[in-house]
């Protein structure tokens, strides 16, 4: 598939091909996650946990999330490039929404947003957004700029009254217009009965293997964040201890004067190193 955009994104539903989501936040992880052949990239405000090392999401703004936004798109062709709306970048009113929608397109070269939650405001401000031409995604289940409301990490979906809850919120935001909806913490089955209930993907993260998609955040899959990691993430690999390993090993390589070598050196030829070394001669009398 050349350049993905969100029809590409409903399109693989419909052939039932499972699509691939990751966060990324600046240019060398972006460029990993191009080469790897994800279909969507989110700048999401989890960088301000595994980026910035903040206890939540609550205090990253736009401008930080255009920052990041900038170094990800250098490096990305092919995925489809989502930037998340901060906490409170589109609570206020619609101006400073389409304002703060306006950054991450521009300045941060975002070709879809995300944003949290189904009130009745949203779902207005969704339809805003996507009648300007910007596809909008929603994200429902836990959702993190809501830590102080409904606690932390806290699984949504498993009353009947909650699953009912979020299937009607889930319709709307298909009906104001998003092209897919993150699902996160959900129950499996009821991740599923969503999914089946919608024409536009689900991404799943926490929420099983019947979404239609799934997203991870990248500190997490590959073992770079030190902070809480829940039980959903499978972890491939370990970059915090490679890291470590290799640092240590500089320290003890300048410490025991092996780093650098001869190699790793600028040289100068023997004639004119001859002529410096006199350079340091007391002038003659
Ligand atoms: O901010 C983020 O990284 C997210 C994903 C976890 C879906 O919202």
């Amino acid at each position: 598939m050349d350049k993905v955009n969100a029809h590409d994104l409903v399109r693989l539903k419909r052939e039932a091909t499972p699509i691939v989501c990751i966060t990324a936040y600046d240019f060398p992880t972006a460029a990993v996650v191009e080469e790897s052949g994800v279909d969507l990239v989110l700048v999401g405000d989890t960088l301000g946990m595994v980026v910035q090392g903040h206890d939540t999401t609550l205090g990253v703004t736009v401008d930080d999330v255009v920052y990041h936004l900038r170094m990800v798109r250098r490096a990305l062709r092919r995925p489809l490039l989502v930037g998340d709306m901060p906490f409170m970048s589109f609570q206020e009113s619609d101006e400073a929404t389409m304002a703060n929608v306006g950054l991450m397109v521009k300045d941060g070269g975002a070709e879809a947003v995300k944003l949290e939650g189904a009130r009745p405001e949203t779902l207005r401000r969704v339809k805003m957004i996507v009648g300007a031409g910007i596809p909008v995604m929603g994200h429902l289940g836990y959702t993190p700029q809501s830590v102080h409301y409904f606690g932390r990490h806290i699984v949504r979906g498993k009353t009947v009254a909650q699953a009912r809850v979020l299937l009607e919120h889930a319709r709307a935001l298909e009906d104001a217009g998003c092209f897919s909806v993150v699902l996160e913490m959900v129950p499996r089955q009821l991740a599923g009965l969503i999914s089946r209930s919608l024409t536009i993907p689900t991404i799943g993260i926490g929420s099983g293997v019947e979404c239609d998609g799934q997203i991870l955040v990248l500190h997490d899959l590959v073992g770079f964040y030190r902070g809480y990691t829940p039980k959903f993430v499978r972890r491939l690999a370990d970059v915090t201890q490679t890291m470590r390993e290799a640092v240590t090993e500089y320290g003890e390589l300048v410490r025991s004067g092996a780093y650098p070598g001869e190699a790793e050196s600028v040289p100068l030829t023997d004639e004119v190193w001859e002529e410096i070394s006199r350079l340091a001669e007391p002038p003659e009398e």
